[in-house]
């Protein structure tokens, strides 16, 4: 079927029917990461260039790592030793690229709505791999393959998103993901750091911890935004932890096989103590796996099929 949008840029770019499509393909993906030869030719011949202008681990290596192993050719832009850094313009960088035959460009961007002039501008299709505090679509599909993966269905599931919400690009796309997919959202963070009106988007709000952990299937725990952060938006870092960090004992709130999530990186002692990151419920090296896997079946679906390496 494919994606019928040029352009991802927003979890809202897809239908439900697509969303299942990529997570069902993601799973033929996952088998093909446990090979030995972990290589299919699907899109031999296919340009794919990662721009990021923020930093990244997982986003940038994994949609690296998932071109490769389908025989793309994957281009990394450094944005700091690239023409950027002398002022070129994002659009006059995105020509550029399309000019020499890009596929699909990835790009990670500071600005919201940078991805919608990028798109406008190339022929090639945009992926977004975040942009500012507005959505990280990638992010909330591999969220939902790792949930559907232990929980089967999630409709009518709790899960929780605490923390830094109003940063969080995370937190924007996994709610519009978790609605289609019929779950309970609730969203939890000191008052300062929850955007206006979001219980418009249709979810749960609270500023109590303990509210938003009782019965949770699913606990996904934010990283806190400093660098997006211009004024201190919370006491000290210490009563932030002791407020909305998950520990032990808090955990224990939730349903005994809640799962522990956190997209990374994150920050071991404050929003999460390092024994539950560690702890039997906690799937966060799985997100980290799957994110390859349904970047796969992202591209695959946005990259042009020429071999069906799903059958
Ligand atoms: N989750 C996530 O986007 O991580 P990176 O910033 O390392 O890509």
């Amino acid at each position: 079927m494919g994606i019928k949008v040029k352009d991802l840029i927003s979890m809202s770019d897809l239908s439900v029917a697509e969303m299942k499509e990529i997570l069902t393909n993601a799973k033929a993906m996952k088998e093909i990461l446990k090979r030995d030869i972990k290589k299919v030719p699907t899109l031999r011949g296919r340009v794919i260039i990662n721009l990021f202008y923020e930093n990244s681990t997982r986003t940038r290596t994994s949609f690296e790592l998932a071109g490769k192993y389908m025989g793309a050719d994957v281009i990394n832009i450094n944005v700091s030793t690239s023409s950027v850094a002398k002022g070129e313009s994002l659009l006059d960088t995105a020509k550029t690229l399309d000019s020499m035959g890009a596929d699909v460009v990835v790009m990670r961007h500071p600005a919201s709505g940078a991805h919608h002039l990028l798109g406008q501008a190339v022929k090639a299709r945009v992926i977004n791999a975040g942009d500012g505090a507005h959505e990280h679509p990638t992010q909330a599909l591999l969220d939902l393959y790792t949930m559907l993966e232990y929980k089967q269905d999630l409709q009518g599931r709790k899960v929780a998103i605490i923390g830094d919400i109003l940063h969080s690009r995370v937190a924007r796309s996994n709610i519009l993901g978790l609605n289609a997919f019929g779950a309970q959202v609730w969203v939890c963070g000191p008052p300062t750091l929850m955007p206006a009106r979001i219980e418009d988007l249709g979810v749960n709000v609270t500023y109590k911890m303990e509210e938003a952990l009782a019965d949770a299937d699913v606990i996904m725990m934010l990283r806190i935004q400093l660098e997006r952060q211009k004024k201190g938006l919370f006491p000290s870092i210490r009563e932030y932890a002791k407020f909305y960090g998950l520990n032990k004992r808090k955990l224990a709130l939730a349903k005994r096989d809640a799962l522990v999530m956190h997209p990374g990186p994150m920050n071991r002692g404050v929003e999460i103590t390092a024994e539950v990151a560690e702890c039997c419920q906690a799937v966060i090296e799985e997100q980290v796996t799957n994110g390859v896997a349904v970047r796969m079946a992202l591209l695959y679906s946005m990259g042009g099929v020429k071999t069906n390496v799903i059958a």
